[in-house]
């Protein structure tokens, strides 16, 4: 049992493998916070120290760590949750009503039952832990039992208190092309505010916290969480005037208001946490290890090409055929079709909305190209973008009505397109039907599905921001459970949605329209940190770059999205004999090392050079990869030395160079000493195999 609960003063103390969790509730009935860290010893060590008011102006709540602060008397603080009542009351008074644990295969939950003292309105904590990961997953479940219906204005999932000053906190910040920049910022005084308003998600900030105390890969204190929602969230970090950092994350309060009618209950995106006493690399090795285990769809993710980047909306059946051909002449496993298969589509103008196949392009209909992609043993993959429409389109035109509007105002459309209100049932009902038509009328096996504008002018309603997200992940749901093989890829204009609430209903992000190999590095090294290799889906295309105009070896850009989920986005119909060769060899290369890319531990390998090389370590039981990049070379240039981590000291490990052939080296020597590389010139890259002997 991982769960351990002293009766005598009601103190819970949380386990998992290497860490513990404790609260406890005290004479107020506050749910007070205690520890959280390393592993310690027995929950009768733990006392709940009597609090006293600093000073009238900073009152007893002020300073008491709660574990979920409402809104409500003399707080002043950042608070989880404030509702309002049907009588105007605008505050929250709990009381502890006891608590239950449940277990699971590998999990426990314990759920701390709260109650406001007049109302019926009640509250639970969740904490549930996955011992063996060392992770938690914490949210809230609020519930109105009164007769009449409560405003929820706020809802955060969980308040989390961190031991220390002058901490680092890391995100990400970017936009469309850019996404996934990581920055680190030291917390001092004051809040630190991330969020977003967009509605489907963003490029900007990405909806999780890593507080570190100058922790490296491998030393230092980690503490981390990751919510499992889209869209719009806000997560505030606090050093407070009283020695600690604060950290709450979850729906963002931005013009979103919850009705709950009578009877009705809310459960809180949950964040899943945990803390590492080593450094980043434990923080993404728990939390890769658990979205495969839990979240991902098992199996290895397939080779895919795609032919936006060749082909853009001039899609046709013919040359289509002609890609997907030559995509299996490399060795691709999938064929996805883009943008403009469908209706009037022929730029951004027009098309979303009218998801029928468009004669012109398709004259014997979508069968022929999928019936030969088939032919040549491919799955076949689609692009929609089923929460939007064109202004022309014929579905706008029947049905105006649809979109998010205000009566009074002019609609904004952005890239030519309106978000269509999917929260309606009605149009709901015809997105889950054109799906489901699609996918049963066509031998489809991947989905990408895009969404490329923020949500605007959301009508009266104010839940939509979140309602919105939930009914496409209601959707895709429901359609997998119709169509389990299908896979489902997130995309919003390259990486606007990637994150721990669409992952498992969807199966991959689509990472960055910005395939440039060096830029992708950057992207692929953040994204590393939080989510997993295996959904990341990484092209290699064309140069110059369409974004960057930056001329890369072919090689450069294989080994570069060999660390993903590979994919080909190049327009291969022009490749010479050599560049087709390559791709032969690449492709036929990732497969074999595909077990280890996608579901092998992952290590960002320190850099020890004054140049910047950038070195990467995949390792799945005996066997693993790692790469060396260097973009830039100046004259005189040194090496750098490559010492890899998670090895056995004693074991013998086989290399294969392809300069110098097979070395055989111990784990003490690769991982002490390392292995002195210099790679020469610009844009030069490397990738090494190894296996135990
Ligand atoms: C944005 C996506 O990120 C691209 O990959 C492509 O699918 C275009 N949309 C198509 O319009």
């Amino acid at each position: 049992m991982s769960i351990a609960v002293n009766t005598k003063n009601d103190v819970f103390l949380i386990n998992t493998k290497s860490t513990s969790y404790a609260f406890g509730v005290d004479d107020l009935g506050l749910i007070r916070h205690l520890y959280w860290g390393k592993k310690i010893g027995a929950v009768e060590e733990l006392e709940l120290p009597q609090l006293t008011e600093v000073s009238t102006n900073d009152p007893v709540f002020e300073i008491t760590r709660e574990e979920f602060p409402v809104y409500g008397g003399l707080r002043y603080k950042e608070h989880c949750l404030k509702a309002t009542f049907a009588d105007g009351t605008r505050e929250l008074v709990y009381q502890y009503c006891g608590y239950d644990v449940e277990e699971g295969d590998d999990w426990e939950e314990l759920v701390v039952h709260l109650k406001d003292n007049h109302y019926e309105f009640l509250m639970d904590l969740h904490y549930k832990i996955y011992p063996e990961y060392d992770l938690m997953e914490r949210k809230v479940v609020i519930q109105n039992q009164t007769a009449d219906p409560v405003q929820v204005e706020k809802l955060h999932s969980a308040q989390f208190h961190i031991p220390y000053e002058d901490l680092n906190f890391s995100n990400v910040h970017g936009h469309w092309g850019a996404e996934q920049q990581r920055f680190v910022q030291k917390v001092s005084y004051g809040k630190i505010v991330i969020e977003n308003r967009r509605g489907i998600s963003t490029h900007n900030h990405n909806p999780y916290f890593v507080l570190d105390r100058n922790a490296t890969e491998t030393e230092g204190e980690v503490y981390f969480g990751a919510l499992r929602l889209s869209g719009n969230f806000s997560g505030v970090v606090e050093q407070t005037p009283y020695g600690e950092t604060l950290v709450q994350m979850g729906l963002n309060p931005h013009d979103c208001v919850l009705e709950l009618a009578p009877g009705d209950s809310f459960e809180a995106p949950s964040i899943l946490c945990g803390y590492s006493a080593h450094g980043f690399e434990t923080m993404t090795h728990n939390l890769h290890r658990f979205a495969q285990d839990h979240i991902l769809r098992p199996g290895l993710r397939p080779v895919l090409y795609n032919s936006w980047e060749a082909t853009e909306f001039h899609v046709n059946s013919r040359d289509q055929i002609k890609l997907a051909q030559k995509a299996a002449e490399l060795g691709a496993e999938l064929f996805v079709l883009d943008d403009g298969w469908f209706g009037e589509r022929h730029s951004i103008q027009n098309g979303l909305g009218d998801w029928y196949v468009n004669e012109g392009k398709f004259p014997n209909g979508l069968e022929e190209l999928i019936d030969a992609v088939k032919g040549l043993n491919m799955k076949f993959g689609i692009w929609v973008e089923p929460e939007m429409v064109n202004p022309k389109a014929q579905l706008y035109q029947q049905h105006p009505d649809w979109i998010y509007h205000y009566e009074t105002r002019v609609s904004d459309t952005s890239r030519v397109q309106y978000v269509l209100n999917i929260t309606k049932p009605e149009v709901r009902a015809f997105l889950y039907e054109m799906l489901d038509d699609l996918l049963t009328r066509y031998e489809i096996d991947y989905i990408k599905w895009d969404a490329n504008r923020p949500i605007s002018q959301t009508g009266p309603q104010r839940d939509v921001w979140y309602k919105h997200i939930q009914t496409v992940y209601g959707i895709v749901t429901e359609l997998k459970k119709k169509h389990p093989d299908v896979l489902f890829e997130a995309c919003a204009s390259g990486g606007g949605r990637i994150d721990y609430g669409i992952l498992g209903v969807f199966d991959d992000f689509w990472t960055s329209d910005n395939t440039d190999a060096y830029d992708r590095l950057y992207i692929q090294d953040s994204y590393s940190r939080i989510y997993p290799i295996k959904a990341m889906r990484a092209w290699v295309t064309d140069c110059p770059n369409f974004l960057s105009g930056r001329m890369i070896p072919l090689t450069f850009r294989y080994h570069s999205a060999m660390m993903g989920s590979l994919g080909i986005g190049c327009n291969i119909l022009k490749f010479s004999t050599e560049e087709t060769e390559l791709s032969q060899r690449m492709i036929a290369q990732y497969k074999e090392i595909r077990p280890i890319i996608q579901e092998g531990e992952f290590y960002r390998l320190e850099n020890p050079s004054a140049d910047r090389y950038f070195l990467y370590e995949y390792l799945r039981e005996d066997r693993g990869v790692f790469f060396a990049f260097l973009p830039q070379s100046k004259v005189g240039h040194r090496g750098t030395t490559i010492r890899l981590r998670g090895l056995e000291e004693n074991a013998t490990y086989i290399l294969h160079t392809s300069s110098k052939g097979e070395i055989a080296k111990s784990g003490g020597y690769l991982m002490h000493h390392g292995l002195e590389v210099k790679l020469n010139g610009d844009y030069a890259s490397l990738m090494i195999r190894f296996e135990k002997q």
